[in-house]
Parts: C-alpha cells; structure tokens; sequence
C-alpha cells in the first residue's frame, strides 16, 4: 500500500482522471479500504450487476474479480468494460469450464441448470438461469418442480439451497477456499470470545457451519444485519470487516477467521485504477455468441431480483 501522503495524492488524481474519461468505478465489498475511497458504487455481486446495468458513462472500471466484470459487461453489452486488475480471478469460477458442464448435463439426461454467478461467461451460456448469494433461494424456488436441478459450482450454496428449498440438487463439487475453511469449531471459539455478537456467515460456508450460525447472509446483506447490531463475527473474507467499519463505525466486527483472506480480491491496487483510467487495461470482450446465451440465464436471474 501506498504511504498516506502519498495515496492522497493517488486517490486526487483518480478522481479527477474520472471525471475526465466520465468512468464509473464499481467495486465489490471485499476490495481494499483505499479502494473504497474512489469507488462511485461498492456492494454484492446483485448488487454489482443492477449497478452496472444502470450505468449511462462512458467507462466502466471494475475492482473485483473477472466473473463480475463479465457480468458488468453482458448487462451493459454497449459500454466498454474494464477490469483493473486483469489477472484478479476467482479460484471456484475456474472450478467449471462449458465442456465439463455440457457432458454432465449429458450424463444426467433432463435437468436445470443454476449457474451461480462465480462463473466463466461461457459457463453461464449453458445455464437456464443465474443467481448469486442474495437470491439463489428465491431463483431455485422460481423453477418448476420438475426436472431435478443441477446446481454449479459451489456445492456448499447447493446444500444450503437444498436445506432451504426443499427440492433436490444435484451439486458440482466446485467450492471456495476461503469459506470452505470454516468449521464449526471456529464458531464454537468466536461465541466464547465474543458472547454478545451476532455470527453471520455467508451460504458459500459449509452447510454445519451456516447451521450454528445466527444468521446467513451475502456480502451486502451483512452490511445491511450491521445497521441493527452493536457486535458482529463475520463467517466471509476477513476484510468484509473493513467494509463494516466504514458504514457503521460503532459496530463492532470481528472476522471469524483474519486468516481468511481472497488473494485475488486484495490484487487490486490504486495503480491499477489509474492505469484503467488511462486507457493501459485491454477492456473486457466476450464472443458475441457466448453473449447472447449468458445474457438470457442473467436477465432471467435480474427479473426475479
Ligand atoms: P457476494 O455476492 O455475497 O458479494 O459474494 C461474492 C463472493 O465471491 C463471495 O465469496
Ligand atoms: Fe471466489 Fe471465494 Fe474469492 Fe469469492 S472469496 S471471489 S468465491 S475465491
């Protein structure tokens, strides 16, 4: 990170390069602090793709990971879209490619498909239908009862949907490395050092851990739990913490792991915001063809949202 002075310095001159080339920059709420300094919109990866969707500038910079600004790009196809780190991925999208999803729809004969957003734009054109963290529930629950649902890739959101849905999911055996790690334990620990809070953790948690949490939520529905609570452990990146702090400086907010940590989310640096300022980052392309598709299983996923 940059010295003070001079990260002031930095977060001026982007401020200014903004307004110039009439960007918008997006960030997801696991980025950086300093991130958040030049950011017009942070929230969930929804709430993301509605910003996005909304947006009238001339430029997108998106501060986060490659799936969501894949997303910021298929549902505003006419603006250009820039990632400002292009090398920031996310480790459970690269899980699933379309080939391994269309030989196991083949396997399983008539199936739906959900693509969770962590996605390739390619994975997301053999899918009938989107969700993210914020809505998974209500969009299986949208989905006639039959066929069977083929739920891709994170099987701990399946099995949490499963629980919450009642109907049957057959999962791939994709999951997060940040909050597969969580275990009961951890929340046994954090409600002994800090017996007056709230334990939130977020669906991409193992199903025993979500099941001695109080509450689930996606990221941005933490921040919404945060207005109402004095204390908080958060079951997410440890960083979602920051995130907290600068909303809501009285809640007190405690990761439940500070070992937890996205290394793609952190990539991002206000260098690297500049320089997408500046016109150095190729902009986000996806093939008209894949496009189309994908664009269909997300609008479907904004339309219920
Ligand atoms: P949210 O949509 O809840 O922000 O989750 C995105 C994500 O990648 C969590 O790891
Ligand atoms: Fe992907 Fe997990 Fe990082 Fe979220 S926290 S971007 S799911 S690797």
């Amino acid at each position: 990170m940059a010295e003070s002075g001079e990260q002031e310095r930095l977060i001026a001159e982007i401020r200014q390069l903004k307004q110039k080339q009439r960007a918008v920059i997006l960030a997801h709420n696991y980025q950086l602090p300093e991130i958040y300094e030049v950011a017009d919109f942070i929230g969930d990866s929804l709430e993301l793709a509605q910003a996005a969707a909304r947006v009238e500038s001339a430029l997108i910079v998106f501060c986060g990971v490659r799936f969501m600004a894949e997303n910021a790009k298929l549902v505003n196809p006419g603006r250009p879209v820039v990632l400002a780190d292009p090398k920031a991925g996310c480790q459970m999208a690269n899980m699933i490619t379309a080939e391994a999803l269309r030989r196991r729809r083949q396997e399983l004969g008539d199936v739906l498909v959900v693509a969770y957003v962590n996605t390739p734009a390619e994975v997301k054109a053999e899918a009938d239908i989107c969700c993210t963290s914020a809505n998974a529930v209500r969009v299986v629950q949208s989905l006639p009862r039959s066929p069977k649902i083929l739920f891709v890739p994170d099987r701990n959101l399946a099995r949490w949907v499963e629980q919450e849905t009642g109907r049957e999911i057959i999962p791939w055996e994709g999951f997060c490395y940040v909050h597969a790690q969580f275990t009961v334990e951890d929340v046994r620990r954090a409600r002994i050092e800090h017996p007056g809070a709230l334990v939130v953790v977020h669906p991409e948690c193992p199903l025993e851990v979500i099941q001695v949490a109080d509450r689930v939520a996606s990221t941005s529905g933490m921040v919404r739990i945060a207005r109402e609570v004095k204390e908080l452990v958060l079951g997410t990146e440890a960083g979602m913490c920051n995130r907290i702090r600068r909303e809501y400086p009285d809640c007190h907010c405690y990761p439940l792991r500070r070992t937890a940590i996205c290394r793609n989310m952190k990539l991002t640096s206000l260098d690297d915001v500049k320089a997408a300022l500046q016109g150095v980052v190729p902009e986000v392309e996806i093939p008209a063809i894949v496009a189309e598709r994908a664009q269909r299983a997300l609008k479907r996923m904004l339309e219920i949202s």
